[in-house]
């Protein structure tokens, strides 16, 4: 290998390593950083009354989001961060979170 191929290998490795570093920031939904306060970032929450969402089945934590934006279950605060999430970014929140190993 001459020395120009093996600079071009070396920053094709690097592009690799910065791209799956990309990859894993981009699952992070956009609107996880409104939810972190009280869920975590990884949705163990660790004040009691913040439930756990971490491993949560995806399709209940979209509809229980769901019910707090559409006015089907009550709670102030959820209701709050709940109101201006797309359908989007509804599922994305709710795959995120039950991806997250619960402990
Ligand atoms: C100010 C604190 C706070 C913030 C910020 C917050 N939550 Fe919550 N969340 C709560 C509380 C308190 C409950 C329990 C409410 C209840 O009794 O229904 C809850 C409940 C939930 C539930 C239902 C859990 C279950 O087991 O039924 C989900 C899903 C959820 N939150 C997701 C989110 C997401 C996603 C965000 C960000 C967009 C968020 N929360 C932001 C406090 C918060």
């Amino acid at each position: 290998m001459n020395k120009k191929s093996m600079v071009l290998a070396v920053s094709l490795g690097l592009m690799t390593a910065t791209n799956v570093a990309v990859a894993q920031m981009a699952q992070q939904p956009a609107k996880l950083n409104t939810c972190i306060g009280c869920h975590g970032v990884d949705g163990n929450s660790v004040v009691p009354n913040f439930p756990k969402l971490a491993g949560q089945h995806a399709a209940y934590l979209e509809k229980a989001l769901k019910d707090y934006r559409d006015g089907f279950r009550r709670d102030e605060s959820m209701a709050a961060f709940a109101r201006g999430l797309t359908d989007e970014e509804i599922r994305e929140l709710a795959e995120y979170y039950s991806q997250q190993t619960p402990r």
